[in-house]
This record gives C-alpha cells, sequence and structure tokens, in this order.
C-alpha cells in the first residue's frame, strides 16, 4: 500500500525508502509495572507498518517497558521491515548490522526483526546469517512478550504464523512520533489480490477486515483526545467487509449490501460521522474494486478528503493483465472519468511501475498517455524489483534491462514533475480550507497544514495553533507546496 504523505517522490524514493528508518517516540507514555527495561522501535516501509508499531509498542508497554528514542539505552531493539523492493531490504540488512553494535556496550540487548522481512526470511536472520535474536511476523505481535523472554532465556525465538482472524482490534494503539493532529486507523490486514508482482499477500496473508465497531471507538476516542485526522488503513480498503450482529447502519447513498454487512462506504459515513471536524482519509483504493457508493459518501460528508489514491502500476492492458492487476486501461480510465464527474474537486494520486517483465516501449508510452489523462496530484514511481516467490518471478522473465527501467522511469518521473508544476500554477487566487499540522520546517513563524485534496500549504502563523481549521488563499506555489496566507 502506498504512502499517503504528500510531495514528489524521485527514483526508487518510494513509500518504503522516504519514510525508512524512523526511530519512533511515544507521545504521552503510558507505562504500566514498569519493568525498567527500555524499548526502541524502527519502522520502515508503508504506512501499514508505521500503524502495526504502535501495535507493538503498546504490547510491550503493557508489558512494562518505556519507549525510547535512544538506540544506545534499549534493552529490546525491534526493527519493523518492508520487504516489497530488493533495495528496500538491503538497507534493512545495513541498518541491522549498524544496531548491532549497540551490543559491545550492552551484551544482553535482544535485537527482532517484525513485519515483511521477517515473514518472508523466516529462519535465515536468525539461524543463518545470525543477524537478529528474535524474529516476529505480522500477526505475531502479540507473542512479542513471550519471544523475548525466549530469547533473553537463549531459547529459539521466532513467530510467523500467518492467521486468518488477527486484525489487533482490541489494542489500544500507543501513538508514537505524534504530533496530536493526524493518526492512521488500521480497519484491515493482508491482502487476497495476488498482483503477481508483489509480496505483500505472502508476507501479511490472506485479507480479513477489522470490527467496524472498534474503528468507530478508536476515531472517537482519537477525536477527544485533540486529534482531527484519520486515515482509514487496509493494503485495499475497498474490499472491507465486516458482519455486525447489532449494528444499525447511518442512512444514505453509501447502503448496506445486506442489513447487517458493513461495506467500506457504510465505515466512511460511521468514522465521518464521529465529528464534522474529524477528517477522514483513507488507503489504498483498488480501480477495480472502487464504487460509485464510495465515490458518493465521500461527496455527502464535507469532511471526507477529497482525495484517491488509485495505484495504475501501468497503462497498458497487456502489462495489467500479466501484472494480474484484473483491470484494464479502459476500465481505469472509466473509474477516474466516474470520480471527475462524481467528485469535481476530487485529486487523485497513483503508484506507477516502470520496466515490468516484457514491457515494450510502445507499452511504456501508454503509461505516459494514462498520466496525461488522469495527472496525477502525486506518485510514487519505481523500477520493477523482482521479488522472489511471486507469480511474476515464478512465471515471467525480468527482461527489461536495468538501464531502460531507469530511463523509462526518469521520462515518468519528469512528467510528473511538469504536470504538478503546471497545475500549481493555476492554484494562486484558490482558497482552500486546512488543518493545520504543525510548523513549517523553513520557518517558525510559519505553520503547515494540508487541504482536503491532500496538497501542502505554508502560510504565516497569525494566533493559529495545531488542530485549528483555516481558510487560507494561495498566493504562489512550487510543483509541490503552495504558499498562502490566511484570510
Ligand atoms: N517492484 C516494484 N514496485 C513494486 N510495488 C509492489 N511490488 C513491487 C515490485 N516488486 C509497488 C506497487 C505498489 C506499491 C506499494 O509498491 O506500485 O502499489
Ligand atoms: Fe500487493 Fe496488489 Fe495487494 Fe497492493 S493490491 S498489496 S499491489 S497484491
Amino acid at each position: 500500500m502506498a504512502e499517503i504523505y504528500p510531495g514528489l517522490e524521485t527514483i526508487d524514493k518510494t513509500h518504503d525508502e522516504s519514510r525508512q528508518g524512523e526511530a519512533l517516540s511515544i507521545a504521552e507514555p503510558e507505562t504500566k509495572k514498569s519493568n525498567g527495561k527500555f524499548l526502541y522501535v524502527e519502522s520502515y516501509g508503508c504506512a501499514m507498518n508505521f500503524s502495526d508499531s504502535e501495535i507493538i509498542a503498546s504490547i510491550m508497554v503493557t508489558e512494562g517497558f518505556s519507549v525510547t528514542k535512544n538506540h544506545n539505552e534499549a534493552d529490546v531493539l525491534l526493527i519493523n521491515t518492508c520487504s516489497i523492493r530488493e533495495k528496500a531490504e538491503d538497507k534493512i540488512r545495513l541498518r541491522i548490522s549498524e544496531l548491532k553494535s549497540v551490543k559491545k556496550k550492552k551484551p544482553d540487548a535482544l535485537i527482532g526483526i517484525m513485519g515483511c522481512m521477517a515473514e518472508r526470511l523466516k529462519t535465515q536472520l536468525l539461524d543463518e546469517e545470525k543477524m537478529v535474536d528474535l524474529v516476529v511476523g505480522p500477526d505475531a505481535y502479540r507473542e512479542l512478550p513471550a519471544l523475548v523472554k525466549s530469547a533473553e532465556d537463549g531459547t529459539k525465538a521466532i513467530n510467523v504464523l500467518l492467521s486468518r482472524e488477527e486484525t489487533y482490534a482490541d489494542i489500544n494503539p500507543v501513538r508514537l512520533n505524534s504530533n496530536g493532529i493526524v493518526a492512521f486507523i488500521s480497519i484491515m490486514r493482508g491482502c487476497d489480490n495476488m498482483c503477481s508482482f508483489c509480496v505483500v499477500p505472502f508476507t501479511r496473508g490472506r485479507e480479513r477486515s477489522r470490527d467496524a465497531e472498534s474503528i468507530v471507538r478508536e476515531a472517537e476516542d482519537l477525536f477527544n483526545n485533540g486529534y482531527r485526522e484519520v486515515t482509514l488503513l487496509g493494503q485495499n480498503v475497498d474490499s472491507y467487509k465486516w458482519k455486525s450482529p447489532t449494528l444499525t447502519l447511518p442512512q444514505g447513498e453509501g447502503e448496506a449490501t445486506s442489513e447487517e454487512v458493513v461495506t467500506f462506504a457504510n465505515l466512511l459515513e460511521m468514522v465521518a460521522n464521529v465529528n464534522p471536524l474529524l477528517r477522514v482519509r483513507f488507503s489504498t483504493s483498488h480501480p477495480k474494486d472502487i464504487t460509485d457508493d464510495v465515490l458518493y459518501t465521500i461527496k455527502k460528508h464535507h469532511n471526507i478528503c477529497k482525495y484517491i489514491h488509485l495505484p495504475v502500476q501501468s497503462g497498458s492492458s497487456r502489462v495489467l493483465e500479466l501484472m494480474n492487476r484484473t483491470y484494464n486501461r479502459e476500465w481505469y480510465k472509466s473509474k477516474v472519468d466516474s470520480i471527475r464527474k462524481i467528485l469535481p474537486d476530487c485529486t487523485i494520486s497513483a503508484d506507477i511501475i516502470s520496466g515490468f517483465c516484457t514491457e515494450t516501449e510502445e507499452e511504456h508510452q501508454e503509461t505516459l498517455s494514462m498520466m496525461e489523462y488522469v495527472r496525477y496530484s502525486m506518485a510514487y514511481m519505481f523500477t520493477y524489483s523482482e521479488r522472489p516467490g511471486t507469480l511474476a518471478a515464478r512465471t515471467l522473465k525480468d527482461d527489461v534491462p536495468e538501464l531502460i527501467k531507469s530511463r523509462r522511469l526518469q521520462e515518468i518521473v519528469d512528467l510528473q514533475h511538469v504536470h504538478q508544476a503546471e497545475d500549481n500554477k493555476s492554484e494562486p487566487g484558490k482558497v482552500y480550507e486546512v488543518l493545520v499540522e504543525g510548523t513549517s520546517k523553513r520557518s517558525k513563524e510559519q505553520l503547515f497544514g494540508r487541504n482536503s485534496q491532500n496538497k501542502v500549504l505554508i502560510f504565516p502563523k497569525g494566533n493559529l495553533k495545531p488542530g485549528d481549521y483555516a481558510n487560507v488563499k494561495v498566493i504562489s506555489a512550487t510543483s509541490a507546496t503552495l504558499i498562502g496566507e490566511v484570510i
């Protein structure tokens, strides 16, 4: 699933690499019976991994650990990892080697690998490479305290069992590195799509949806604690489906398919109804599954953001078929047309892969022409990286030379730059409602926030503070940022 932060991404500076290695600081430690030990967590990859780290921290804090930002004082160091491209894994290996230096001063410190790499490589990093002391897959985080104990006792500590049920619905995440305004809520886990290039179905298992009532409760808690924006996370949010024995669904265009089944449109509406001042975002949508119901629900609620991340991957129908995306160029364009018709002020972003197996020059041109058709407000752009075990690795030849992949990617990146720069030229003079998120990196006198369309605006502080809404008039623009004044 894709990163949800705005800005133009460049060659292979992807959703995983762009937020790599963020050490986590705890917003409000709620250590119960302290065990005097410190936990350090570093996260790589997609928003889902960052959200999982908040669950991991919650489990460990309940056990008595305190979270530290300083890896040198940690007793347990956990790295939450991403396998989506080879480069991401290479960087994580390097980082684990660096972190092992902690053991020189603290020989009892434990290093654990969590997430997709743990799931993919299983015993390899523990037994053969001896890089880590514990290995925990994405569905086994409840076992962490027991596994830490095993590792302390010198016993093999690994659990990479995938589950068909685990959604961590009852765990109240400890918000990490939080600005106190925006937060992620995980609404489902796993993926059943089997895109041929993607390792996620193997590392995160079968798709399962989380109890809708627990999602709404989490949104309510966040709102009551001052948060003003939630992003509902899933690999494919449009296939969210949860059967409720008790729930009465809100009436509206987002109708349930049957009385007790909560669809994604229903869920969006339920979260939007928590409070009109709570913004709702979501990621990621799949072009084959996004429905008009969802679009009408977005239209109906001012607080559901007018921004859809709709990965296209390729503009060529033949390549899309090889990718097993289950839609073609025309289908994707018709989805874009529906969005434009129902939500005229909605921005669309995408993930794009260059140089997938057997991609020809003409097919690459089709990706560029799709970009011309849609004019994405932002895109995450990658060269294809073959992942062991995937359908593509087993059945197709990774036959586009690296130099050609990179050249095509550069053309995609350049076109995206042109589109963003051109589109932003029409921004000055427009007024947006902006949720203030914090102080701008450029100046303490400036604040930054995003509009509903997920564009970043920078504007003078005045009397505003994070969490406030402000009407901001754009006065100038770069390709990634809008500069404005409060009106
Ligand atoms: N190579 C390159 N990019 C990939 N993605 C997923 N798997 C691969 C791969 N093997 C990209 C897709 C997906 C995004 C999260 O990462 O574009 O939408
Ligand atoms: Fe991977 Fe496709 Fe699932 Fe996204 S929808 S996680 S690209 S298999």
